[in-house]
């Protein structure tokens, strides 16, 4: 039976990107660069997919999971060699074999289907996927005669002054007969000026057996872009940027300036929500519809439900109910619940924290390890006391109470739902209903005082 087979590469340091992380592993939008690929792979309906790793070659497993199957290559002897510890695997099996590296994020399902099926078509041994690069410096360069048949592929650092000047380039994807694939592995030297066993050398090799080389030349040069240090890596990030941006915008989200608007991969957003400069959002986020999001605003694997107004604050790992608003200046850090309705104005940080619908927290707060109910007022500069040096504790406020500015609420406290602690407080015992807490000093007035000052006016 004829199988349908992926081999991606991501076996490489990654020398030029000058990291301790392995090149692979580098993000593009939020997503690392090969599960980018492992992505599109396992959408084109494969049969097998053998991932080859050696650097790094943990890290990677982890990363992708048991999404593809493994093979190490223990030494980085070049992508032929590389391609070759996938014999094991798929060496016995019939049917086509695409080759994909690990580095060049921005390929689509579709240019795969796409290069599998005109190799079919054209009953090839191989089918190299060509492109025209603008500045075809440091890839393979795709050697044709004077028929326009394809001869073989030379790498920059072996190729002559003439083969430089070639613009069409190999993407480093290739559709091949599987078993014609792993023969000519076999035959493969290192002799050139890397010093390495490139899989490129197959195409020669086939080629001078007889075999039908074939070349389909896609046009989108930029979706086929091999990332190998980190100019390409900015370049590859904004070109995926874009495309994510304009599905949004199709999907009826509004951006003010999307090139300086940046959404992972992933991310999800509901229609009418308008997005303003510098925003960021990043990871397993989702947003809700008839949203705003204000300039320059992070938000991180949160959830935003509807008709919310983030207005330039960060919200990290939380949650915001419909029509509840944040900002300017605040922050959410992990594990905040914020109710429906509710008000957080400037400069408030809420922490491990759940606040009950309609409940305000206007001005420069800190809530942390707390429950407040609904309909709440805090006051400006509350603190929720909740650390002693060694553990935090918890506050609960109940329903409808009042806390007046500038109190501290020292956890752990249960302050009952209609309470009243009043402004300048500082509460370390428990707040009974319908009860008021003034916890401060009385005020002393001394008559004539100011008289009786040095730098005294009448
Ligand atoms: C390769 C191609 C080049 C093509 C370019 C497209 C070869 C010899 N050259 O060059 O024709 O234009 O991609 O982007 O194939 N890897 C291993 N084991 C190794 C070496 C590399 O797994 O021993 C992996 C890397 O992790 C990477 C991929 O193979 O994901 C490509 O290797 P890289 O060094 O980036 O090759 P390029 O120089 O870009
Ligand atoms: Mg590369």
């Amino acid at each position: 039976m004829s199988s349908k087979n992926a081999i991606i590469l991501a076996a490489g340091k990654g020398t030029r990107m000058k990291s301790k992380l392995y090149k692979v592993l580098h993000r593009v939008c939020g997503k690392t660069m090969v599960d980018h690929v492992l992505t599109q792979v396992q959408a084109a309906d494969m049969d097998n997919i053998v991932t080859v790793v050696g650097f790094g070659a943990d890290a990677v497993k982890e990363e992708l999971g048991n999404r593809t199957k493994y093979v190490v290559q223990e030494k980085q002897l070049g992508t032929g060699n590389a391609v070759l510890q996938a014999e094991s695997l798929l060496g016995d099996l019939d049917g086509v074999t695409i080759v994909v590296s690990g580095d060049t994020p921005l390929f689509t399902t579709k240019t795969f289907e796409n290069l599998i099926s005109y190799h079919q078509n054209k009953k090839a041994a191989v089918t190299i996927l060509t492109s025209k690069a603008p500045d075809p410096t440091g890839y393979g360069r795709i050697i044709r005669n004077d028929l326009g048949i394809v001869e073989k592929i030379v790498e920059q650092k072996d190729a002559t002054e003439t083969e430089q000047r070639i613009d069409e380039i190999n993407t480093g994807v290739y559709a091949f007969d599987n078993r014609l694939l792993f023969s000519a592995l076999h035959k493969i030297t290192n002799n050139n000026a890397q010093g390495e066993y490139y899989l490129t050398d197959v195409i020669e090799i086939l080629k001078n057996e007889g075999q039908t080389i074939a070349a389909y030349r896609m046009n989108d040069f930029y979706e086929s872009m091999g990332v190998n240090d980190r100019v390409a890596l900015a370049q590859a990030n904004k070109i995926m940027r874009k495309r994510i941006n304009e599905e949004h915008m199709r999907n009826g989200v509004s951006m003010i300036n999307p090139e300086d608007t940046y959404i992972d991969y992933g991310v999800e957003i509901g229609s009418d929500t308008v997005i303003e400069p510098g925003v960021q959002l990043k990871g397993k986020t989702v947003i809700g519809s008839d949203c705003y999001i204000g300039a320059n605003s992070e938000i991180r694997n949160s959830v935003i439900h509807d008709n919310v107004t983030v207005t330039s604050s960060l919200i990290e790992d939380s949650e915001m109910m419909d029509h509840s608003d944040i900002g300017p200046n605040s922050h959410l850090r992990p594990h905040a619940v914020i109710g429906k309705h509710v008000h957080l104005g400037n400069f408030v940080e809420v922490k491990k924290a759940e606040i009950g619908e309609g409940t305000k927290v206007g001005h420069l707060t800190y809530v942390g390890n707390a429950k407040l109910g609904r309909n709440i007022n805090v006051g400006c500069g509350v603190v929720f006391v909740n650390y002693d040096g060694a553990k935090k504790h918890e506050t609960d406020v109940g329903d409808d109470s009042f806390i007046g500015s500038n109190s501290n609420l020292i956890a752990p406290l249960k302050v009952s739902d209609h309470s009243f602690i009043a402004a300048g407080s500082t509460i370390t015992d428990q707040v009974n209903k319908y009860d008021m807490a003034i916890a401060r000093s009385r005020q002393t007035n001394k008559p004539g005082y100011f008289k009786k000052l040095p730098y005294q006016k009448d």
